[in-house]
């Protein structure tokens, strides 16, 4: 298994080798390790567990034309093609083509541990300080506005519309980054959650005093 580990992490590090650093290797380090965390308490299959979290950002839809498809595929095929048993990679596929937030509306079918767990760590990810840095870096990658006081959030997105959004970068805590630590799976994710809830909330108060002059 730590031979797997160790091909996987080669694999995942050189395809991801220039990625958006919201989805670069670093984040999938983040990641694993933090699926790893959870799953000392929450007990689910370290291998699956482990597979998951390092395939799961392979290819980036956003990157591809918006195919879904791609990223499953290509996990598939280095798993095929390292030995790695049917279930497993049955299992693996179901969790990369399900962990991302837009497959929240409405679309989830597919339910496991191992799935809660890397989900989880995914979303934590997404939250706290890390959160914000990924956040800003993502907008200015789009050159997107920080904030701009005249458009306000939207709290009723489909699928369609939150990929399509460009909207100013501060409207994303309010459509994404807030909700998030109430979606957490596991207990031991809430917990780390909440500590990093509260740190964006401080954050998003010194920003907005900032703005007016007040701070
Ligand atoms: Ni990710």
């Amino acid at each position: 298994m730590d031979n797997l580990i160790d091909k996987t992490i080669i694999y995942v590090k050189e395809t991801l080798s220039g990625a958006e650093v919201g989805h670069d290797w670093s984040h999938i380090e983040r990641v694993y390790r933090m699926a790893l965390r959870i799953n000392q308490v929450e007990r689910g299959d370290q291998l699956v567990v482990s597979l998951a979290a390092l395939l799961h950002d392979i290819a980036d839809s956003k990157f591809y034309d918006g195919d879904e498809n791609v990223g499953p595929q290509r996990a598939k095929t280095f798993m095929e093609s390292n030995g790695v048993s049917p279930e497993v990679i049955t299992k693996v596929v179901h969790i990369i083509e399900n962990i991302s937030y837009k497959n929240e509306y409405g679309e989830v079918t597919y339910h496991s541990k191992e799935l809660d767990i890397v989900q989880d760590a995914d979303r934590l990810d997404a939250i706290g300080a890390i959160g914000i840095a990924r956040t800003f870096n993502y907008g200015g990658f789009k050159n997107r506005p920080l904030y701009d006081p005249a458009i306000k959030p939207n709290l009723n997105h489909t699928k369609e519309s939150y990929k399509a959004t460009d909207a100013p970068t501060i409207n994303h805590f309010f459509e994404k980054l807030l909700l998030l630590k109430d979606k957490m799976n596991t207990p031991t994710a809430r917990k780390i959650a909440e500590q990093r809830h509260q740190f964006m909330e401080q954050y998003l108060e010194q920003f907005f005093d900032e703005w007016n002059a007040e701070r």
